[in-house]
């Protein structure tokens, strides 16, 4: 047994590594390196490894993608904007996943979900591609009920659900997090109503985890910062583990 989530029926945990490729990034050279960090995650139980190609290659780069695919036996979800540049790079390398997310160069993080209605004819036909290059399509969209209708519409096999919101709220006082908590159980109940899977992600720690883990309808997880954040203290392979054990309520 290699321990860890894949025992778990339920919920998948999908580890981001783009926050290794920042401090690897930040001298310039080859370490510490995602694609080692993706492995040991890999071994510790993750069940797909989650990377943002960004227009700006700030964190994860072409090479990483390639060396990923190659060295990975779960699957990679590539995350990426609706550009010309990144399908084309999508149908070079067919990763088994790809999430499409709003990119703005000045912002630290994806900031807010998709704006899935005001784009829906372009993501129609963005999204086909993909899917006849075998690809699972997912879109990275807030809570708003005509945002996850558009997403069906364009459709999209998977949502992923912006939990940042929420976690904000959990963590820094900065807002509801019982009416939040609620957007995102109706955000997914809606979505699996409409024939999608739901993922969610941004912001979650082994707290919030533990919350996302009783939603019925939340299929995956997708966690980077915190996660690599711990492996400062404790090392990825044991943050990853407790982070297993929280998506199974242990
Ligand atoms: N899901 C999506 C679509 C994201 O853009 C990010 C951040 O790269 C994550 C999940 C992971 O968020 P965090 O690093 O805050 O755990």
């Amino acid at each position: 047994m290699q321990g860890g989530c894949r025992d778990s029926k339920a919920l998948r945990l999908g580890v981001n590594v783009d926050h290794v490729a920042t401090v690897r990034n930040a001298r310039g050279g080859d370490y510490p390196d995602p694609v080692q960090a993706a492995k040991i995650a890999e071994k510790a139980g993750a069940d797909g490894i989650t990377a943002h190609l960004r227009e700006d290659r700030r964190h994860i780069r072409d090479r990483d993608i390639v060396r990923l695919k190659e060295s990975l036996s779960i699957p990679l979800n590539l995350e990426m904007a609706a550009t010309e540049e990144m399908l084309s790079i999508a149908l070079k390398y067919t990763p088994k996943a790809i999430c499409i997310v709003p990119e703005r160069r000045q912002e630290v993080t994806t900031e807010s979900g998709l704006d899935v209605l005001g784009q829906l004819t372009k993501l129609k036909e963005y999204i086909k591609p993909l899917q006849n290059a075998g690809c699972r399509v997912s879109l990275f969209v807030g809570t708003a009920p005509e945002q996850i209708a558009a997403a069906a519409q364009a459709g999209a096999d998977v949502i992923e659900v912006h939990t940042g919101p929420y976690c904000h709220a959990f963590n820094d006082n900065q807002g509801d997090v019982a009416s939040e908590l609620k957007k995102i159980t109706q955000a997914a109940e809606q979505a699996t109503q409409l024939g999608m899977e739901v993922h969610a992600g941004h912001g979650l720690n082994y707290k919030t985890t533990r919350i996302m883990a009783q939603i019925e309808h939340i299929k995956e997880l997708n966690i980077g910062h915190f996660l690599i954040g711990e492996a400062i203290f404790i090392g990825l392979d044991a943050a990853v583990k407790q982070m297993c054990i929280a998506i199974r309520q242990q």
